[in-house]
């Protein structure tokens, strides 16, 4: 966890942020649907919600690699769309990294890991030559805790981890200000995901480095978030500092989320309520206005049957899109 409290300065803006996907005929899929949040110089924000609820389309979205539909993304002051100049985009592409969920697919397996690594160094001219960018690349590796000799090696020579640790190397080589970390722990073994946390916890405190990290449920961001932001169905229901999120959760997605995680203390375990939501989850293709979570809820009332509750600030800091609150 990296921010001072006391000095929260924007460096991502994102207002009313869509993104629709047209996929078939006259067939909408909101994966993200007006979303609005800030992130904080130097803090991780957590992101978690089901699967299917646009966690990696808003990732995506706000590192441009997809146009949005609508809304407004500013980072660091420029704002991030289709109008900005080659050489904007190009200076965004070197500040905003992102890392994936599944290292050996996001890794070219035709490509040594020097060539891997090196990309970035080449494409945004930050090596003098191919010594210089050798031995930034071994650095870079040693800064992710592998070594000079794995540099000749191909992706499917490693483990898991160590793929996820070249993945940010790769991220790490343009020396960027931004990382959306997409699940890169999700699909590691128990055991190595705390080495994974650990060295993002590391780089963020030697480098500043300001995280998005996208999860599927609370118990993986709960360490390394200084805040979290609930999503469901293409909607931010909930966001709050971690532990308020997790001592006071409001909404209740963010409750029957909470409940499902296991409490180590056997005593405490034992009496654990989970709170099982009704239904399943709704399909995002042509939505209503409804709140999003109307189905499932168990205190759906009329008036959400009418429209979406905005997020509103409870408490500083806590926000709850939610119509027993608005
Ligand atoms: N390029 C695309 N074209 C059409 N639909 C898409 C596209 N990308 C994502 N979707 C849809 O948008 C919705 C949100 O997907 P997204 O991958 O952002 O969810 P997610 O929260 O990251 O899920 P997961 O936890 O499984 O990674 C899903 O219904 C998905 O099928
Ligand atoms: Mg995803």
């Amino acid at each position: 966890m990296g921010i001072n409290k006391t000095e929260k300065q924007v460096l991502l803006d994102v207002q009313h942020l869509k993104k629709y996907f047209e996929v078939g005929k006259n067939q909408t899929l909101k994966a993200v649907d007006d979303v609005t949040l800030q992130i904080f110089k130097g803090e991780t924000l957590g992101l978690v919600g089901e699967s299917g609820c646009g966690k990696s389309t808003f990732g995506r979205t706000v590192i441009h690699l997809y146009e949005p539909t609508s809304g407004t993304v500013t980072f660091d002051g420029m704002k991030v769309d289709k109008r900005m100049s080659r050489k904007q985009a190009h200076e965004l592409t070197g500040r905003m990294q992102m890392i994936f969920q599944d290292p050996y697919a996001s890794l070219n397996p035709r490509r040594k890991i020097m060539d891997i690594v090196g990309e970035g160094l080449d494409a945004h001219g930050l090596a003098k030559n191919r010594k210089d960018k050798e031995e930034q690349v071994v650095r870079l590796l040693e800064t992710v805790g592998l070594q000079a000799e794995h540099a000749d090696r191909f992706p499917h020579e490693f483990s898991g981890g160590q793929r996820q640790r070249v993945g940010i190397a790769r991220a790490l080589a343009v020396n960027p200000d931004f990382i959306v970390c997409d699940e890169p722990i999700s699909a590691l073994d128990v055991s190595i995901q705390a080495q994974v946390v650990n060295l993002l916890e590391e780089l963020q405190e030697k480098r500043g480095l300001t995280y998005l990290f996208i999860a599927h449920d609370l118990s993986m961001v709960k360490h390394i978030s200084d805040r979290i932001g609930v999503m469901y169905l293409g909607y931010l229901v909930e966001l709050a500092d971690s532990e308020e999120l997790f001592n006071n959760p409001v909404h209740p997605y963010t409750k029957a989320l909470l409940s499902a995680i296991p409490i180590p203390e056997p005593e405490i375990e034992k009496n654990r309520r989970r709170i099982m939501l009704e239904g399943t989850l709704p399909s995002p293709i042509n939505l209503g206005n409804e709140c999003k979570f109307a189905s499932r809820c168990p205190y759906c009332a009329d008036r959400c049957k009418s429209a979406q509750p905005p997020l509103k600030e409870i408490k500083p800091g806590h926000f709850v899109a939610c119509s027993r609150f608005c």
